[in-house]
């Protein structure tokens, strides 16, 4: 089937390359000219592993297409997919002026009948604005059904969730094109639910918001297991093993980051205001987010009181482990409050460097090697949990920092590891140590 897929981000981009692997004609086509020379050449402008191999692979075969033409990309096509930004406006809402430029483009390149999927993340009753765009401008013998198609995938595994997902979400009132993508999809064996269009548009918000509530209510528990005692991840375990709850995304940490959470519950909280309804739940998830990613400077002034001066090695600065996104990372916050608290930075990351570079610029430094970043410093703070940081030797604390005071963000080391060492370790949700009965030799 000839695929066209709009937009060379994220989402545009695994689904092309992955499309293509199923054995589709794909052209995939964007406005930004060096994106598109970039992966003509088969170098991905962002770092999802698997997917530059994919993309190589598929262009080889002469499978996959990148071009900015939009006679080229949306005149023979059978199926259309919108994967264009949905960025977030200054009061939370999603801004569509992608959508809405790509629908226009769309309707005026089309020259035979045609299915519109939209994969970008839009507010419910987009689907049916893209539908009356097209409808009113493209030739009057051509038919268009747009069909809500939310995406799933996360970050640094997003190839293996596009071939092996929970389920596919279809939504159209149309049932020719309900019928049409369910045979598209067949292939992946992987559950589909066919469903009208606005509630395919109200599940992506509400699988984001319901995940979002997950970390908060389990970073909050983890706030009361330090206070009394307890262990967050005996909790989390606990609570995990009843299957109503389940124990994925329980992990406690400082946080949510991403393109995703932060955008899409401000979008859900604005979209529910329109109604004058206040999602009040989502609200205080936020909040809860937001206090999270202020913990670990507070536990470094609680340990070594002002951090004028001092300095400190601030260990990941990707929203999570496997992506070059830096995009609302906890890292961010930490660097800012940092700086207002007159300490000196050094920052490690294997792949974020580049990104936090734009967004910090110089007022820090950088370094690919976690053990210069520790090399002499007061205090160590993990804010993502990359395996280089799960598996450095915890010696190196010892032989590198002028003090071994490590604040984990992300709990990445087991509590009995750390005890064999002399080190000063605070996490999340996790006892102090170390506490008054360990001893070292
Ligand atoms: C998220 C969803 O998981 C995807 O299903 C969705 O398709 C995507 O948003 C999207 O809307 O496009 P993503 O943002 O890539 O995917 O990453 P997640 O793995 O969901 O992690 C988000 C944040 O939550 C990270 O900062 C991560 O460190 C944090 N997190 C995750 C926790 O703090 N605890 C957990 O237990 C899980």
């Amino acid at each position: 089937m000839k695929v066209t897929v709009a937009g060379a981000g994220f989402v545009g981009l695994v689904a092309s390359a992955c499309l293509a692997e199923l054995g589709h004609q794909v052209t995939c086509i964007d406005i930004q000219k060096e994106k598109i020379n970039m992966l003509q050449c088969g170098r991905s402008p962002i770092y999802e592993p698997g997917l530059e191999e994919l993309l190589e692979k598929n262009l080889c075969n002469k499978q996959l297409h990148f071009t900015t033409s939009p006679h080229q990309a949306y005149s023979g096509a059978d199926i259309i997919f919108i994967a264009v930004g949905t960025p977030e406006n200054h009061d939370g809402s999603a801004d569509l002026k992608y959508i809405h430029v790509v629908s226009h483009t769309i309707a005026h390149y089309i020259e035979q009948d045609v299915i519109v999927c939209t994969k970008s993340t839009v507010p419910v009753g987009t689907n049916e604005l893209i539908q009356q765009i097209i409808e009113s401008r493209k030739p009057p013998n051509l038919q268009v059904e747009v069909v809500a198609n939310p995406e799933f995938l996360r970050k640094g595994s997003a190839i293996h969730d596009f071939f092996h997902g929970d389920r596919i979400v279809i939504g159209t009132n149309h049932s020719e094109a309900a019928a049409f993508m369910e045979q598209f999809y067949l292939p992946l064996k992987i559950p589909i639910m066919k469903t009208d269009i606005r509630s395919a548009e109200m599940i992506k918000y509400a699988a984001n918001a319901f995940l979002a509530t997950k970390i908060s209510f389990i970073n909050e528990m983890a706030n009361i297991c330090k206070n009394v005692g307890a262990c967050i991840e005996e909790v989390a375990y606990g609570i995990g093993q009843d299957k109503r709850i389940v124990h994925h995304f329980l992990k406690a940490g400082i946080g949510y980051g991403g393109s995703c959470f932060p955008k899409d519950t401000k979008a859900l909280i604005q979209l529910s205001g329109d109604f004058k309804q206040r999602y009040e739940l989502l609200e205080a998830v936020i909040n809860v987010n937001n206090r999270q990613q202020s913990l670990p400077v507070l536990k470094a002034k609680e340990i070594i009181g002002s951090l004028q001066g001092k300095k400190i090695a601030l260990l990941g600065l990707a929203f999570k482990a496997d992506t070059d996104d830096i995009r609302e990372s906890a890292a961010i916050t930490i660097i800012k409050e940092l700086l207002e608290a007159g300490a000196v930075v050094t920052a490690y990351d294997p792949i974020a460097i580049p990104n936090a570079r734009r967004i910090i610029g110089n007022a820090i430094e950088y370094t690919e090697e976690i053990r210069q970043a520790l090399l002499n410093a007061d205090l160590a703070l993990i804010a993502t949990d990359w395996d280089q940081i799960k598996h450095l030797p915890l010696e190196v604390y010892l032989t590198h920092m002028k003090e071994p005071i490590v604040i984990d963000g992300r709990n990445c080391y087991p509590l009995q590891e750390i005890r064999q060492y002399p080190i000063i370790y605070r996490s999340i949700g996790r006892p102090d140590l170390p506490n008054t009965n360990d001893t070292f030799e």
